[in-house]
């Protein structure tokens, strides 16, 4: 199959595996799709973001003819990664927190998970912890008003320190905890700030990294890279179009869904 690598997110958060995408597949077409006009999908229930997520990334992989679909998300990928899988016939990347490094780098054993409501509290990643942190702490921390500060940074806004501070607090007074998972692929572009608020020497990790070198691994050969790639969104919006440009995309085309 030769297409274009589609990445989908509920909004900006999939940007964040762009530049390692990037980096190791640099001729590959890309497409971004997010479903902005549902965002964000952290705080909503589970049986409709399922009927949500395939609709929404049905129509996407059938508008863009994709090689592969990633799904950049946490919150979709732990609630709805075997639909997919089942339901499209592209083969179809996940994003779930990198509990697995962050608990074989931990040196004090406690680790952190810093994620969206919805991910925080998933089986998938209660299942993640059991088999990759058994003997680990792990202090998990919804923190959904960070991904209205991410979208903000993207749309060329300061983002809210102060909101940032509150989120991020309770992992803090949680002791010892010297690895944090961000959770949530709208996280990544915040790390500077989250770092801000952090202890001296607590590291970040995401997985960005995982994610390119399994979309690499699964692709057998993807559309060449034009001049710039294409995007589609489910509402418009003139902060969306600016983010998306700045990582080398085109203006949103309207995603039409059954
Ligand atoms: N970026 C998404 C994630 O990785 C979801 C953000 C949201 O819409 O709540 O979970």
């Amino acid at each position: 199959m030769s297409g274009p690598i589609l990445i989908f997110d509920s909004g900006v958060g999939g940007l964040s595996v762009i530049s390692p995408l990037r980096r190791r597949l640099p001729d590959a077409a890309l497409v971004y799709a997010c479903d902005n006009a549902m965002m964000p999908y952290g705080t909503r229930p589970d049986d409709w973001l399922v009927k949500r997520i395939l609709a929404v990334c049905s129509a996407a992989v059938a508008a863009s003819d994709c090689c592969v679909l990633v799904v950049a998300c946490n919150t979709a990928s732990t609630l709805a990664l075997d639909l997919l899988r089942d339901r499209l016939e592209v083969p179809v990347v996940g994003t779930v927190p990198a509990i697995k490094p962050a608990a074989a780098s931990s040196r004090s054993r406690h680790i952190g998970l810093l994620a969206t409501s919805a991910t925080v509290s998933r089986p998938y990643t209660d299942r993640l912890i059991r088999e990759f942190a058994a003997d680990c702490r792990v202090t998990r921390v919804a923190a959904d008003p960070l991904v209205a500060q991410a979208e903000r940074l993207l749309a060329g806004e300061t983002p809210d320190r102060a909101i940032i501070r509150e989120a991020t607090a309770p992992l803090w007074a949680a002791g010892d905890l010297d690895t944090v998972v961000l959770g949530c692929t709208h996280f990544p572009l915040l790390s500077a700030y989250i770092a801000e608020t952090a202890p001296h020497g607590v590291r970040l990790v995401d997985s960005g990294e995982a994610i390119a070198r399994r979309t690499a691994q699964v692709i057998v050969s993807s559309a060449p890279r034009g001049e710039r790639d294409r995007s589609f969104a489910t509402a418009p919006d003139t902060r969306l179009s600016r983010a998306l440009s700045a990582f080398g995309f085109d203006a949103p085309q309207w995603l039409p869904l059954d």
